[in-house]
């Protein structure tokens, strides 16, 4: 399998520490892309129509796309239950934690273009400040329900929250996301000695 992405892509992030989980990896040749939403890639659009990242290439051929699909599919592939619970109660919260770790690392991204790639006189600080007051608020909400919410299990949640917190560090640590939320930051101090999430620490795309 091939895997457009990109070093710093969160969302990128997110789909090699499943396969790091999974123990299939090994089996993903990882193709780093260099794009913004005003300068598509052309490989990663010839595989995917919306040009981002990341966009995996199945073995046959077939591309998938978003992170989420391409997580279902690792899971399918060694036999189904691994990052999304069986347990319909279990697969509820797994799921919605995907969609709050999903919705952090967006607003963090959008905040990131908007305060390094919009020219300067076109940035909207107001619209940056309430990107970044989800993430505060997401944050919150995480250190509340620290204790049912997360754990030690690796699944679809808890790697997406995982990998939110890893571009918040890397992308934004003048914000101290910790400061007041104890417990979320002893969490994520456990969950990132992962040996998926050590093989995945984000880094700037080197030139070619
Ligand atoms: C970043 O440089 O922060 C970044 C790169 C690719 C995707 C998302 C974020």
């Amino acid at each position: 399998m091939r895997l457009h992405t990109h070093p710093a892509s969160p969302f990128g992030r997110k789909v090699l520490v499943a396969a790091h989980e999974l123990g299939i990896a090994d089996r993903i040749t990882v193709e780093h892309r260099a794009l913004t939403p005003v300068e598509p890639n052309a490989a990663v659009v010839a595989d995917n129509p919306l040009g981002k990242l990341p966009t995996l290439v199945r073995d046959d051929g077939e591309p998938l796309f978003d992170s989420r699909v391409i997580c279902e599919y690792f899971d399918e592939l060694v036999g189904g239950g691994r990052l999304l619970p069986r347990d319909a109660a279990a697969r509820w919260r797994a799921l919605r934690l995907q969609a709050l770790g999903d919705g952090m690392m967006e607003a963090s991204i959008l905040a990131r273009y908007e305060t390094v790639l919009r020219p300067e006189e076109l940035r909207w600080h107001a619209w940056v400040e309430h990107q970044k007051l989800k993430v505060r608020r997401a944050l919150d909400w995480l250190e509340q329900r620290a204790e049912e919410e997360l754990g030690e299990q690796a699944h679809l949640g808890t790697i997406t929250v995982a990998c939110a917190l890893g571009y918040l560090d890397f992308r934004f640590g003048a914000d101290r996301w910790r400061e007041g939320r104890p417990q979320l930051a002893r969490w994520f101090e456990d969950f990132a000695q992962r040996p998926s999430m050590m093989a995945t620490v984000p880094a700037e795309l080197e030139a070619a």
